[in-house]
């Protein structure tokens, strides 16, 4: 075979059976977040910007689903707008059917900042929103240690955040969010501050939480692979308006594990995302300029 063939990809919306009878039966279940002609202006000096026009999402019940886009194209405004943190300019937001009027208990969030509160231990990092509920110490402690458990930080519960890494960091917040019982966890880029290994990890330990909770996620990032690797479904924004370019149904079965990333169906969909992203809009296209060297040829992949 000549080393320079490009590799043959299916098409990403070709489903295997697998991923059609999921993607199925993530179709009919109630939906948890919806937004309706969201839109959200900002004035500036250069005059008024839209950061977001027109966006009309969806999110069901367990459902994984990631929000890319360029930098700049409304990602974090559209997860503050979600959260209750700001307001739209137009159009609404509604969780399980009511309109978000400010931020609530029904909404947990994690930024890619470590936003832990640095004088209380680990432990009582993730009471905090319990006590704060009214729940009393006990109670609130014997919670917050089995959500340390489900994120492996038992041996931790007494540390103090400066004594952990970064990703140690985010798995408490992880906890502390979940502690809540929110109806979706909303997360802004929350690995967006780790190296490349411990990214990695932590994006399996998210998928083994999100597995073992009745939690619906909402995850903003710009990395492309890590968006493929964990989502049900990615919505695609462009800028200038913030608007949905598309959403792509990831054609990847589950469970995922690491070697995925180079199967046809994985690089096929990350080429769509690609060709949308540096904003040709005709997608898949192998002449676009940035396909030709995004993808490597066969003698390039190891196995
Ligand atoms: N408070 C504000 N006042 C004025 N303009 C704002 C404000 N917040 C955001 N914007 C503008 O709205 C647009 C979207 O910003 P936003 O932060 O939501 O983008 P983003 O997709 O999260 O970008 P990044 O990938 O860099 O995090 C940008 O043009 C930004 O300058
Ligand atoms: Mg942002």
């Amino acid at each position: 075979m000549n080393p320079n063939d490009q590799l043959e990809l299916p098409d990403y919306k070709h489903h295997t059976e697998e991923v059609r009878a999921r993607l199925n039966e993530l179709a009919a279940r109630e939906v948890v977040l919806d937004t309706q002609a969201l839109g959200r202006r900002f004035d500036s000096a250069q005059g008024p910007v839209d950061a977001l026009v027109g966006i009309d999402i969806e999110v069901r019940k367990r459902e994984f689903v990631s929000v890319i886009g360029p930098s700049g194209c409304g990602k974090s405004t559209l997860i503050r707008i979600i959260a209750g943190l700001d307001a739209p300019s137009s159009g609404r937001v509604c969780i399980d059917g009511t309109p978000v009027e400010g931020p609530g208990a029904d909404r947990g969030m994690v930024f890619q900042g470590y936003t832990l509160f640095p004088w209380l231990s680990v432990k009582k990092n993730v009471m905090f929103g319990m006590k704060m509920k009214g729940l009393k110490s006990k109670a609130a402690e014997a919670s917050a240690l089995r959500w340390l458990e489900l994120v492996g930080l038992s041996k931790f519960a007494d540390h103090l955040p400066s004594q952990l890494s970064g990703g140690m960091k985010q798995r408490v917040a992880i906890a502390r969010s979940l502690a809540n019982e929110p109806r979706i966890l909303l997360m802004d880029e929350p690995f967006g501050a780790l190296d490349a290994q411990t990214r990695a990890s932590m994006q399996n330990h998210l998928l083994q939480i999100w597995q073992s909770v009745d939690v619906t996620i909402l995850f903003i990032t710009h990395d492309l692979d890590e968006a493929i690797y964990l989502s049900d479904r990615i919505i695609v924004l462009g800028a200038h308006p913030g608007r949905v370019l598309e959403v792509i149904d990831v054609p990847v079965a589950r469970p995922r594990r690491q070697e995925q990333s180079l199967t046809g169906h994985f690089l096929a969909t990350k080429r769509r995302l690609e060709s949308l992203i540096h904003g040709n809009g005709h997608g898949g296209d192998s002449a676009h300029p940035h396909a030709a060297r995004a993808y490597p040829s066969l003698s390039e992949i190891p196995g």
